[in-house]
């Protein structure tokens, strides 16, 4: 008994860690409208760790939602991430304009980017922890595509 408590008070905690490594999208908006070829400004949130991390790197990918019946809430970009914008390392700092570490990147919207809603995504690649143990997150926002 002593041992499963343990092992939910470890699994626990892990999932806090896990989850604390969450990032956001925090622009573009959800729902603005974008032109192919424009490029625009993602700011990629990461709110503040309760374990050490290391951040490896993130990429920044637009699946299109034009086809699927149910738009945008019937799919799952993180079975397919679509278009892939940038790839890069990152480090998000502290900048007095928000209460959490971000990093603005710029991504150019595809030039034949088909029109319709869309799901632009952030994915990242962390080390967790003292082991460290390895942990990846997706973030979306769903944007318009003129
Ligand atoms: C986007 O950025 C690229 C590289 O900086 C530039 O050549 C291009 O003109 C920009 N496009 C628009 C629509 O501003
Ligand atoms: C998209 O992001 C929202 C929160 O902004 C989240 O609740 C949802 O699970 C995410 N969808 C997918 C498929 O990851
Ligand atoms: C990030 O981009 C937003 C929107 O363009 C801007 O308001 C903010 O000042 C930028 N932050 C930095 C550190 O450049």
């Amino acid at each position: 008994m002593f041992a499963s408590v343990k092992s939910l008070l470890v699994c626990g905690a892990l999932a806090l860690a896990a989850a604390a490594q969450n990032i956001n999208i925090a622009l573009p908006e959800a729902l603005v409208t974008v032109n192919p070829g424009d490029n625009i400004t993602v700011q990629v949130i990461k709110p503040d760790s309760l374990t050490g991390s290391t951040e490896v790197g993130i990429a920044i990918c637009l699946k299109s939602c034009t086809g699927y019946t149910g738009g945008c809430d019937a799919v799952d970009p993180t079975e397919a991430l679509g278009s892939v914008l940038l790839t890069s390392s990152w480090a998000p700092v502290y900048h007095p304009d928000e209460w959490y570490p971000y990093q603005n990147f710029t991504v150019t919207v595809p030039t034949s980017f088909q029109s319709g809603q869309a799901i632009l995504t952030a994915t990242h690649f962390a080390l967790l922890g003292a082991g460290p143990y390895p942990y990846t997150d997706t973030a979306n926002q769903t944007i318009n595509v003129a």
